[in-house]
């Protein structure tokens, strides 16, 4: 887990609120008719002009500045020459590095108005994240956020991602624990105050095993459903203090 020093929770505090002034500005311009290529573009200029780095872009052979992940694909997907149509919904995860600190956000954005089921996965992939993200404090576990995730998931007919899930975060982009989309109260890693943690379930329709795809050049895998049908996801940089939480990537 990145311990985070007492002068380094300003740090990650910066970083947080650049990756959400990111997420808002990268909204904008989520509408039919741009590509997700765009999309990665503005994300790439943005960022350098605030003198921060994208993390995505190379890392670990990753070819882009950010993550869009239309409709069926779970995540990590790589943007291209895809031309965004009225319906889709699309999820947009960036990660800026500031001063060396990671901040890491997502959010699922509809693209013009969509159907009312893609409505609805996307409102549950969002209020599973905040039931993950209300257990944490400074004597919960990682247990605690997956239970609570994947009962609400579990209880609105959804399915949780289970290979796939939250992490530790602070000098460091991908950081112990794992923090997953289910679990038992109690159990998994005790959650230590002054770390951050990302809370960042993917919800999908159905319980169909997913496909990994391998991207060029890049150990990372891009994931769809097994069955081309929704997934939605939403994330946030959390620390973790004494007695509750701190959202970073909240504007
Ligand atoms: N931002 C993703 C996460 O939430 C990780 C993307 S790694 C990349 O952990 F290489 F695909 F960009
Ligand atoms: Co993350
Ligand atoms: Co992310």
């Amino acid at each position: 887990m990145t311990v985070s020093q007492a002068s380094d929770i300003k740090s990650m505090e910066k970083a947080g609120q650049l990756t959400a002034q990111l997420l808002f500005y990268l909204e904008g311009y989520v509408k039919p008719g741009i590509t997700t290529n765009e999309l990665d573009k503005l994300a790439y200029d943005y960022t350098l002009s605030k003198g921060a780095t994208p993390a995505p872009l190379n890392y670990n052979g990753f070819p882009k500045s950010i993550c869009t992940s239309v409709n069926d694909c779970i995540c990590h997907g790589v943007p291209d020459e895809t031309i965004l149509k009225d319906g889709d919904i699309i999820n947009v995860d960036v990660t800026c590095i500031v001063n060396g600190f990671f901040g890491d956000s997502s959010k699922t954005f509809f693209v013009g108005s969509v159907s009312e089921s893609a409505k609805k996965i996307t409102k549950c992939a969002y209020e599973a994240m905040n039931k993950g993200i209300e257990q944490i404090s400074g004597t919960s576990t990682t247990g605690d956020i997956g239970f609570a995730i994947n009962k609400f998931v579990t209880r609105n007919s959804y399915f949780v991602v289970k290979d796939i899930g939250g992490h530790g975060i602070g000098r460091k982009f991908h950081d112990d624990p794992f923090v997953p989309s289910f679990g038992k109260k109690g159990k998994g890693v005790k959650l230590k105050p002054w770390t951050c943690i990302t809370v960042e379930p993917m919800i999908n329709q159905t319980s169909a095993k997913m496909k990994e795809v391998k991207i060029p050049n890049s150990t990372i895998l891009y994931y769809l459903t097994g069955d081309k049908t929704l997934s939605a996801q939403f994330e946030h940089t959390v620390l973790i203090t004494d007695t509750g939480y701190e959202i970073l990537t909240k504007l």
